[in-house]
């Protein structure tokens, strides 16, 4: 079941290492790579079908086209390694065993869109992550890899700077992100969605996640036929799946898409833990809407699949869920994370986790009624549509998503 794309090299002792790394196929795209134009590298992308990682599943080459062509200004690549979703931790698999494969995709894909600098922008906690990617960076420079040529001897300049985030959520979202790289408050931008590229500091960019990146090498050294042999039509390819809770093996595990969910989380997974039952599974980091046991059943990993049994594939980060975990607890942790990670900008989010985050405290402390669910629901309204960026909607979808499926445990706390 599992795959191998991105994943290669993660069991080689010291896979982090150049000598390592390079011993097992890191950096052998780079001579293909400059065979290639730009724009021949962007069409293996667009037909490989590869989709970001980073949880809205935008197809990359297309993204990659809207760079402009032909403007004077400097391009840029943004590699997003924020990650702070809840239940999501697949991308510091490759700060910590595959550093290189990042940086290889990161020449190949700075070369598509003709950047020259590329910035990962970190989670302000990988401590242990940031220093093992500077010291692989090091070692890509040392060894005149990157610099002002590419192994040497192919004449492109090529810069990677770490950027480490300050511990908020919401600098994953790519315009915030942006601010926040450019010294500002990461709050995200009003921007015309999948029209443009983004822009930092006024000059043309482009965000991926560090997922995303890592799995241009392979596309670019084997062609865009042997990526889309894995997967399905419309969902080809394969992604880090993360699993979390209480399964006998919880991890990631990189898969094709079109597994069924319950068969990885009872194959990979090895079931559930002695006496755990299965309750629910949030599927894809903590914003997306939640499955009941039954849903789970019938749930295929790939995006329109999700979607079709209203939920979404999110980041791939499988959050297992007990019977004996209480849903209005879940409802209430997860709230008091959103309430505290809401950039404020825009009142229906500032004021809506807020609200709900208080309703659910109140629940919890067995001082709620009825009414408090229909409230919760209605708040969940009002932040659907009416903010800047997705932060508010996401939150809708998975308070709305619990209190909906698993209604009865919360009318049982007003019974208590
Ligand atoms: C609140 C919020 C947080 C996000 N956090 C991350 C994150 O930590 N990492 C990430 O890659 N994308 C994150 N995203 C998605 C990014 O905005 C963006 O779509 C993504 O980095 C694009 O890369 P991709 O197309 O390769 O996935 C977040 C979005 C929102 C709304």
């Amino acid at each position: 079941m599992v795959v191998k794309v991105v994943s290669k090299n993660f069991d080689i002792p010291n896979s982090h290492t150049l000598e390592v790394a390079r011993a097992n196929g890191r950096y052998s795209t780079i001579d293909k790579l400059f065979s290639m134009t730009p724009d021949e590298v962007t069409d293996q992308v667009v037909k490989s079908g590869l989709r970001g990682k980073g949880g809205g599943g935008a197809h990359c080459g297309p993204k990659w086209q809207l760079m402009p062509k032909g403007d004077p200004r400097p391009a840029y690549l943004i590699v997003n390694g924020d990650e702070s979703e809840p239940g999501t931790f697949k991308d510091r698999q490759i700060f910590q065993y595959d550093p290189h494969l990042l940086i290889e995709g990161i020449i190949c894909s700075s070369y598509a869109i003709n950047a020259h600098d590329a910035y990962i922008y970190i989670r302000g906690e990988y401590k242990f992550f940031i220093d093992r990617l500077n010291a692989a960076i090091k070692e890509a420079y040392d060894a005149g890899i990157i610099g002002e040529k590419i192994m040497g001897k192919h004449d492109y300049r090529m810069d990677i700077t770490v950027h480490r985030g300050g511990g908020a959520y919401i600098c994953g979202e790519k315009s915030a992100l942006i601010e926040s790289l450019e010294g500002k408050r990461g709050h995200p931008r009003l921007k015309p969605h999948g029209k443009e590229c983004e822009w930092f500091f006024d000059n043309p960019a482009t965000v991926n996640n560090v997922e995303t990146i890592a799995t241009v090498p392979f596309i670019v050294e084997n062609g865009y036929e042997a990526y889309t042999a894995y997967g399905t039509p419309s969902s080809p390819g394969t992604m880090l799946f993360a699993m979390s809770g209480p399964v006998k093996n919880p991890g990631i595990y990189e898969l094709a898409f079109g597994n069924k969910m319950i068969d990885v989380i009872n194959t990979l997974g090895g079931g559930m833990l002695e006496g755990k039952k299965l309750k629910a599974v949030i599927p894809g980091g903590s914003s997306c809407p939640i499955l009941t046991a039954e849903e789970v059943e019938k749930a295929v990993l790939d995006y329109e699949s999700m979607w079709d049994i209203g939920s979404t594939l999110g980041t791939g980060g499988m959050m297992i869920i007990p019977e004996d975990v209480s849903m209005v607890d879940v409802a209430k942790n997860l709230i008091e994370f959103y309430h505290h990670e809401s950039c404020g900008q825009c009142t229906p989010c500032r004021e809506g986790t807020g609200w709900i985050d208080k309703i659910l405290k109140k629940i919890v402390e067995g001082k709620g009624e009825e009414a408090d669910l229909n409230t919760i629901l209605d708040v969940c309204e009002t932040m659907n549509g009416k903010t800047i960026c997705v932060f508010a909607p996401a939150v809708k979808d998975i308070i709305k998503s619990i209190v909906e499926k698993f209604r009865d445990e919360f009318v049982a706390e007003f019974k208590k």
